[in-house]
């Protein structure tokens, strides 16, 4: 489909957020709301996206900006159909149809604004509704033969109206020079002396448009307006990703309990334990396993790789085959070679291991001064003993040894020992000599 645009309303205060974040700004799945619709749009090949945004959005913009969007401001919040209406300073002219959406709509599919042009290709403009009980949608009065007759709002509909299940879910497709000519007549006599959107439908029944009604599940169009909302769009999304990633071939022993991000990716025959969170940015290959309570964002896994139980890995994580980060071990913005093993206590921050190496329990890179961050480079092969201290920058090369407890603040030449560590001092019999003292002085003062 060609020529499409779409305009998302994403003006409104959000009050109902007790926030002081923009509603559409709040994260489901580790992206923002109003980023959800947006890549749905793209999806669906919209080919213009216009956000609408309070005057004081500057957040809001530079994210739609970075999204691939374009932004209007629409000064005053006086409802969704004048919010709709100031993407007419950039749409009026389109050429083609144009979809209207709300920005709090996390959980919308591009197969939704996909069928509704369809839908308004056919018989001129479309609408969705689902059926629910929630007193915060409007409703959806049928006309003859699945046409809509009008959309009455909660607050205004009267005892009959408010028991209609069907609700408007907030997708308008139709043209796009119609639309502005019908929103431009909109007026605010009604409960919440607002321009309502839903008010438009009743324009192009006097211009003889019909308007179909394109029928959708809640679970797909659900509107954020409460923390409580956006807890149950984050539940479902989860379970939504959750499918997804089964059925790419991804085992999730207890899937409840995995959260993932919008753009996780497990290939098949990875393993995810219990309790695992992926934040943004995860890619783990085929066959690694993600054990349990671990940590991931910004990260790469590679095949076969073995993460956790208790592991954290921080952006710029980039694990290759076979490498084993165990307990208690963090990963930032490093390189780690094929087969290396970190499996206990250990820090790795802005460092570069190479293939084969092993990293002590306790080894930590001390990658920062203060002001600026340094690179620890370890060479292929290399052993740290337990307890290194890695002063970056610095290098260890390949298959060099560092003995336990060392603090390393020079290169460590390849193939050498390095050791930096007080010399062990032993008196014999101190210990003996030392508990006799002791004791004696107990007993005596115990006499006393
Ligand atoms: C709206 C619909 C209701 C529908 C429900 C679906 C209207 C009048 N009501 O109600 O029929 O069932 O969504 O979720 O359209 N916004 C602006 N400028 C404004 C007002 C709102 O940009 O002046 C934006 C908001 O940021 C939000 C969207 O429009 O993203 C919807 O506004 P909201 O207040 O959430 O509408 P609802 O009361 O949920
Ligand atoms: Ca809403």
């Amino acid at each position: 489909m060609a020529n499409l645009a779409g305009i998302i309303l994403a003006a409104g205060q959000g009050t109902r957020m007790k926030s002081a974040r923009p509603k559409v700004m709040h994260e489901v799945a580790g992206r923002p709301i109003l980023g959800h619709v947006m890549a749905a749009m793209r999806e669906a090949r919209i080919s213009r996206v216009v956000v609408v945004t309070a005057a004081d959005a500057e957040e809001i913009r530079n994210y739609v900006a970075r999204e691939g969007g374009e932004s209007v401001v629409q000064e005053q919040q006086l409802g969704t159909g004048h919010a709709a209406a100031c993407a007419g300073a950039l749409l009026a002219e389109f050429p083609g149809p144009v979809i209207i959406t709300y920005g709090d709509m996390p959980l919308v599919v591009p197969d939704l604004f996909a069928t509704s042009f369809l839908v308004q290709a056919d018989t001129g403009m479309s609408i969705v509704a689902f059926q629910s009980d929630n007193p915060a949608y409007g409703r959806v009065v049928f006309g003859s033969g699945r046409i809509l007759d009008r959309i009455v709002e909660y607050k205004d509909a009267n005892e009959d109206e408010r028991r209609i299940r069907y609700c408007n879910a907030g997708i308008m497709a139709v043209p796009a020079k119609q639309f502005f000519r019908w929103a431009a007549m909109l007026k605010n006599d009604n409960a919440q002396k607002e321009y309502y959107l839903t008010d438009v439908p009743n324009h192009a029944k006097k211009d003889g448009v019909r308007c179909a009604v394109v029928e959708c599940a809640e679970t797909v169009a659900m509107g954020v307006n409460s923390r409580a909302e956006l807890a149950r769009a984050e539940s479902l999304m989860q379970a939504r990703l959750r499918d997804e990633a089964l059925h790419m071939g991804a085992g999730l022993r207890d899937p409840q309990s995995v959260f993932l991000c919008y753009d996780t990716v497990l290939e098949p025959d990875v393993q995810v334990e219990p309790f695992v969170v992926f934040g943004p940015g995860v890619v783990v290959r085929r066959g690694a396993q993600i054990r349990a309570f671990s940590y991931l964002e910004g990260a790469e896994v590679g095949r076969n790789a073995v993460v956790g139980p208790y592991a954290r890995l921080r952006p710029g994580a980039a694990l290759a085959e076979d490498v084993h980060i165990g307990n208690f071990v963090e990963v930032k913005n490093s390189r780690v070679g094929r087969g290396t093993k970190a499996n206990h206590l250990a820090y790795l921050g802005d460092a570069t291991v190479g293939a084969g190496a092993n990293i002590g329990a306790g080894t930590i890179t001390c990658n920062y001064d203060g002001f600026d961050k340094h690179e620890t480079v370890i060479g292929d092969g290399a052993f740290i003993g337990s307890d290194t201290a890695l002063v970056a920058p610095v290098t260890v090369g390949a298959g060099a040894y560092v003995g336990a407890g060392s603090t390393i603040a020079k290169d460590v030449a390849p193939d050498a020992l390095a050791v930096v560590r007080a010399e062990q001092v032993e008196k014999p019999g101190w210990a003996e000599k030392f508990r006799t003292r002791k004791k004696a002085r107990l007993a005596a003062k115990r006499s006393k």
